[in-house]
C-alpha cells in the first residue's frame, strides 16, 4: 500500500494524515470545509518548521513530505485509486454512514476502507459498504503523531488479509498495532478509559474533590500522563458529548459527567482547540 485517503482533517484526521505522510505514503486529505483547510495547511506548516527547527527533520525531508501531501475537496479525486481510506469525519453515526456509502461507490473494490471513529464498531456500516471484508477500524490516539497505539478490530464482516494489511499498515508509519479480535463498542482503551471516567466524574459530582485536584491526583498517583478532566479537553467536549449522549439513546444509561458535558458543549467550550473547555488555556 502506498496511497493513502484521509476524510475530515480535523484534530485527528489532520496528524493521521501528515503522520503517514512523514512515513512515506501519498496521502490526500478530503476537507469539505474551506476554514478547516486553511487552519489545516497553516497548522501544517508551523508543525513541519517545528520539527525542523527542533532537529528532528531536515529542510530536504519536510519537501519530500510537503510533496506527497495534498488537500483537497473533491472526494471523488480524493478516493481515486487509493490503497487504504482513512475516515476521520464527526462522531455521528449518520454522517459516517452517508459518507461511507460514498466512499465504497468511489473506490476500487480492494481498497481498504478503516474508520478512526471512538465508539462505533465498523459493522454499523457493513451495509453500506460494498465487498464489506475491506471495513474495519483503525482507531487512534490523540495526539497521533505521538501516541504510539492504534487499535484494529476485525468484524465478522471483515478478512484475514485487510487486517494483515492494516497492521502492517500501522507498523510501516510508526504505530504499534493491538488487534481487538472481536467487535465490542470503544474497543479497549476507551472501554478502560469509560470506568476511570466514570468515577471521576461521580467524584467530582458528590464534592469530594475539585476536578483539578482530580486531575492532579491521577497524574501524580497513578502516573497518567493527563488527569481525565485534561483529556476531555484535548479530545474536544464535542467528541465526548456525543459519545454520552448516543449511550443515553441507545442504553439508556447517563453518564456521571452527561450534564457537566452537555453544560459545556452548550456553552461552546469545546475544549483545548478553543482555548476553553473545563480549563481555559489563555
Ligand atoms: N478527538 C479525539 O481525541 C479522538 C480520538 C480518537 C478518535 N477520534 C474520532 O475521530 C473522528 C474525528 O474526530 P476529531 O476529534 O478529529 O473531530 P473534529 O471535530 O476535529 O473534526 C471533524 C471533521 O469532520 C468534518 N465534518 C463535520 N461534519 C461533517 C459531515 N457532515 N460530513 C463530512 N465531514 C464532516 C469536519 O470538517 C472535520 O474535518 C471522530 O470519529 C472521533 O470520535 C477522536
Amino acid at each position: 500500500m502506498k496511497k493513502c485517503t484521509v476524510i475530515g482533517g480535523g484534530a485527528m484526521g489532520r496528524q493521521i494524515a501528515l503522520n503517514t505522510a512523514i512515513h512515506g505514503y501519498e496521502v490526500v486529505v478530503c476537507e469539505s470545509f474551506p476554514a478547516a483547510r486553511e487552519s489545516l495547511e497553516l497548522w501544517k506548516e508551523e508543525y513541519l518548521a517545528g520539527r525542523i527547527a527542533k532537529g528532528r527533520m531536515t529542510q530536504e525531508q519536510v519537501d519530500a513530505v510537503k510533496a506527497r501531501f495534498s488537500v483537497t475537496d473533491d472526494l471523488s479525486a480524493a478516493c481515486q485509486d487509493c490503497d487504504i481510506v482513512i475516515e476521520a469525519i464527526i462522531e455521528d453515526k449518520q454522517a459516517k454512514s452517508d459518507l461511507l456509502a460514498q466512499v465504497s461507490r468511489l473506490t476500487r473494490p480492494d481498497t481498504i476502507i478503516a474508520t478512526n471513529s471512538s465508539f462505533m464498531v465498523s459493522s454499523t456500516f457493513a451495509g453500506v459498504v460494498a465487498h464489506p471484508e475491506r471495513l474495519a477500524n483503525l482507531h487512534y490516539f490523540m495526539p497521533a503523531l505521538v501516541m504510539k497505539l492504534v487499535e484494529v478490530v476485525k468484524g465478522e464482516h471483515t478478512c484475514q488479509e485487510t487486517v494483515d494489511k492494516l497492521m502492517a499498515f500501522a507498523r510501516e508509519t510508526g504505530k504499534t498495532p493491538a488487534l481487538v479480535k472481536k467487535e465490542e463498542d470503544g474497543f479497549i482503551v476507551n472501554n478502560i478509559l469509560k470506568v476511570i471516567k466514570e468515577e471521576a466524574y461521580r467524584l467530582v459530582n458528590e464534592g469530594v474533590c475539585s476536578l483539578e485536584d482530580l486531575d492532579t491526583a491521577v497524574e501524580l498517583g497513578l502516573g497518567h500522563p493527563m488527569g481525565p478532566f485534561k483529556l476531555d479537553d484535548m479530545s474536544g467536549i464535542d467528541v465526548r458529548y456525543s459519545v454520552l449522549k448516543r449511550r443515553l439513546e441507545e442504553t439508556g444509561t447517563k453518564s456521571h459527567g452527561y450534564d457537566m458535558i452537555s453544560n459545556l458543549y452548550q456553552q461552546g467550550r469545546l475544549g483545548k482547540k478553543i482555548k476553553h473547555g473545563f480549563y481555559d488555556y489563555e
